[in-house]
């Protein structure tokens, strides 16, 4: 079997193409999205993940308001930055780059974001709102990855998906996307027991967990539709994701890259969620 390689990079360059005319349309309103990013320390990644996130919005025409703290940061010093921002009505969305330092509890930090400037989705209001099915703001990694299955027309009605990784970042809600799609959703976690035989079961199967070549061969059926979500630097620096990436050619009638594949459809989905807000402080009722 043919392995086709679901290009993440042009799909993502399409979101973004198409935010363009959307973002021109605010403009011509007298509005500019306005999204804030705020890290917390030198997590090395963190820092790397949030300047591709700057750079993008910039790219977008997204005005980014980067606000880079200490990793001595009270967790009070940061709510009252949260504040000040929940209370700006240039600043549209807000986005606080995780994992926090320990020192900072992450509920209470993501329990401080305005529901309606959350750009993450990840607001227990919003969660709420997934959950039951009427989504308001969709995280940005289990977006993009909906997005890549429908440009491949790969609908999940009816079929069986297993989602490897269990976070409130991708895992659980993307279960409930494709719950609300239609499939059958399996959630495996760390503590899964002979976690092939469900792997291996799965039409369409989601790595999330952050362990290079977790998915081998023998974990996945012929001509399943495998979406690499993990992104693992290895000692020798290169990128690579969950799944054994070579091995799956061949098994794996769709399969995602790492780099180039979920990637830069999280910063697209990020960028969708920041004009959608600017978006509904003009038409509360109307933006899509
Ligand atoms: N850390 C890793 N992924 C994400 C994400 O999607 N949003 C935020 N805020 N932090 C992250």
């Amino acid at each position: 079997m043919d392995t086709h390689l679901i290009d993440g990079v042009a799909l993502a360059r399409r979101i973004r193409d198409e935010l363009r005319d959307r973002v021109a349309r605010l403009a011509a309103r007298g509005a500019q999205p306005g999204l804030a990013v705020i890290i917390v320390g030198d997590n090395p990644a963190s820092k790397a993940y949030v300047r591709n996130k700057v750079k993008a919005c910039g790219e977008a025409g997204v005005r980014s308001i980067h606000v880079e703290l200490p990793e001595s940061t009270s967790q009070e010093d940061l709510l009252g930055r949260i504040a000040a921002l929940n209370a700006d009505p240039a600043v549209h969305a807000i986005l606080v780059q995780l994992p926090l330092p320990a020192h900072i509890a992450n509920e209470a930090v993501i329990a401080a974001i305005a529901p309606a400037k959350d750009a993450d989705g990840f607001h227990p209001l919003n969660v709420g709102r997934l959950v039951v099915g009427h989504p308001h703001v969709v995280p940005c990694t289990p977006a993009g990855v909906m997005a890549m299955l429908e440009a491949e027309d790969v609908n999940p009605w009816g079929r069986h998906a297993v989602v490897v990784g269990q976070s409130n970042i991708v895992g659980k809600p993307l279960a409930h996307l494709l719950l609300q799609r239609g499939a059958t959703v399996t959630i495996c976690n760390s503590k899964t027991r002979e976690l092939g035989r469900h792997t291996a079961r799965a039409d369409i199967l989601v790595a999330a967990v952050g362990r290079p070549n977790l998915i081998t061969r023998e974990m996945v059926k012929p001509g399943a539709v495998v979406i690499d979500v993990g992104i693992n630097r290895l000692p020798d620096g290169k990128l690579c994701g969950d799944c054994d990436f070579a091995a799956l050619q061949g098994v794996a009638s769709r399969l995602t890259p790492v780099p180039g594949g979920v990637g830069p459809m999280t910063i697209a989905m990020l960028l969708v969620n920041a004009v959608r807000a600017a978006e509904r402080t003009l038409d509360p009722e109307d933006a899509p």
